[in-house]
């Protein structure tokens, strides 16, 4: 991973050292002689960071080049994240750190993108006065104009949410990537309700993205070298695609039957992907647990290529909370669904989960039926939250958030405690394992030693050797910290 990529740990209520839904990701250099010289910061989820990249490609096609250093760059975004409250927080503190700068450098322009541009609309450009540009996660081909807008000295606003935006035909600038593994967001919006979340309101209507424009992206990374790619959607299972206008058209000439209609499903398209190449590894998130069929786990037992790695989001495991979060699905519909990943898998396959503490009128007993789940599936790690009340959200229209901060802190405590003795009995089960592993990076604690990832997306340690990065490695695993196995290349 590149250095100039810095991972600021801003955790605060959430506890999980994995995350990656809070992270901060500094662009490189790429700026030439004579381009005006753009500095993005990123904030939340996966699709978010993927999305920067679609705002650097954008912005490049308009004569700007990035920038790793604030001081130097002629315009600002920060790609903000609302999922709960201590995001807005951390941004509102960037927005205080850019404005310092901005008062030595007059003509910076700062541009607010993403969630919480979507979410407060103009009402951030009240709140926040140095703020020139407000833009929407589908807005983004508009970036050029609104930048315009303001050399003219006007504010840039654009929170327009579309129905079909995909962003299809931009080759993302790869900001994110170490030239080994890269996202590629293969639908947009959620068309999910659940009561706590204000990702359908920032992101809008769920669409999906031509199939054959993701598998021209992923043959693209693989001819320069790229060895893994991530399928990015809010619940990537419920991705659906038909050619709408072609199939119109078609039944109309009556070339072609109702019935044969071409939609392609997840598991389609995961097969269409597998195919680019069995070098290229393939991972996808987030799966929800009402939409992820048994076609899905077949297609991914059948392909070697396909990582055997579900982030399966439980959120509680109790059936009257899940109900009133609005999740579709009870605490017996999960346990089937993680029965038959065993049954398809053995233990051949890595789950993990997100999980909120203290939703609101959460009992002690409901609590113990998280605790209780978790006991049941043993994830691999999860990443766990405490409820943060979302304005404009149903649940902070219909309940009252009534557990104390103090109880939910607790919760979330036991929650974590009992998710580290999970993964501590998880990764010790690999112990003594061999297991194909593609280099990422060096080890954050010594240059000698080499770290990638196995297939059920664990970090995996080992001296180098005549590795080199960007490989596949064989490895034995002899041995496993917290969050870490330890091992060697055995051939
Ligand atoms: N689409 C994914 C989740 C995206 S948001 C899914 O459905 O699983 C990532 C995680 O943030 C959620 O899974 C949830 O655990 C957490 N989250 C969302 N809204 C929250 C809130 N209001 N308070 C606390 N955690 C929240
Ligand atoms: Fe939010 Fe639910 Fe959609 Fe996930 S599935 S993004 S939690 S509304
Ligand atoms: Fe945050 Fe928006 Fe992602 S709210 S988690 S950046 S979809």
């Amino acid at each position: 991973m590149s250095d100039l990529i810095k991972d600021i740990n801003l955790v605060g209520e959430q506890v999980d050292e994995k995350s990656v839904s809070c992270e901060v990701k500094v662009t490189e250099n790429t700026a030439n002689e004579g381009q005006r010289k753009l500095y993005i910061e990123s904030y939340g989820c996966q699709m978010n960071f993927s999305d920067s990249e679609i705002v650097a490609s954008v912005m490049q096609k308009n004569n700007f080049g990035t920038t790793s250093n604030v001081e130097e760059a002629d315009l600002v975004f920060l790609n903000t994240c609302s999922i709960r409250e201590k995001a807005e927080q951390t941004v509102r503190q960037r927005l205080r750190v850019f404005n310092r700068v901005k008062k030595s450098k007059p003509g910076m322009i700062i541009g607010v993108l993403g969630c919480m541009a979507e979410r407060l609309k103009t009402q951030l450009l009240e709140e926040e006065k140095m703020v020139d540009i407000v833009a929407g996660p589908d807005s983004y081909r508009d970036l050029p104009k609104l930048v315009g807008d303001v050399d003219e000295g006007d504010k840039g606003v654009n929170v327009f949410l579309s129905r079909d935006e995909t962003y299809a035909d931009i080759a993302p600038v790869r900001l994110n990537s170490n030239g080994i593994s890269a996202m590629i967001s293969i639908m947009r919006g959620c068309d999910n309700m659940c009561s706590f979340c204000v990702v359908p309101f920032t992101r809008g209507r769920e669409r999906s993205r031509d199939p054959h424009s993701i598998v021209k992206e992923a043959q693209e990374l693989f001819d320069q070298g790229y060895k893994e790619v991530t399928l990015l959607g809010q619940n990537v299972d419920s991705y659906k695609w038909s050619d709408e206008e072609n199939n119109k058209a078609r039944l109309e000439k009556k070339e072609l039957k109702e019935e044969d209609v071409e939609i392609v499903s997840f598991a389609q398209l995961l097969e269409m992907v597998a195919g680019v190449s069995p070098e290229l590894r393939i991972r996808f998130s987030t799966s929800h647990p009402k939409d992820i069929t048994d076609d899905v786990l077949y297609t991914m037992k059948k392909h070697e290529n396909i990582c055997n790695f579900i982030h399966l989001p439980v959120q509680s495991g109790n059936s009257r909370v899940l109900d009133i979060m609005n999740r579709t699905y009870d605490r017996e519909w999960y346990i089937n669904r993680i029965d038959k990943i065993r049954e398809v898998f053995g233990n051949d396959c890595g789950i993990s989960s997100d999980m909120i503490a203290g939703f609101c009128t959460e009992t002690e007993e409901e609590h113990q039926d998280t605790l209780s789940l978790m006991e049941y599936v043993k994830f691999d790690y999860s990443y766990m939250f405490f409820y943060s009340e979302r304005p404009g959200t149903l649940a902070e229209k219909k309940f009252e958030d009534d557990i104390p901060l103090d109880v939910k802190k607790r919760r979330l405590q036991e929650i974590v405690t009992l998710q580290r003795q999970h993964s501590a009995e998880r990764n010790a089960l690999n112990v003594g394992e061999v297991q194909k592993v593609l280099i990422d990076g060096y080890s954050k604690r010594s240059k000698e030693h080499f770290q990638g990832r196995n297939s059920h997306n664990k970090v995996v340690v080992f001296p180098k050797g005549n590795a080199k990065l960007g490989e596949y490695a064989t490895v034995k695993i002899h041995d496993c910290t917290g969050g870490t196995l330890l091992g060697e290349i055995i051939d």
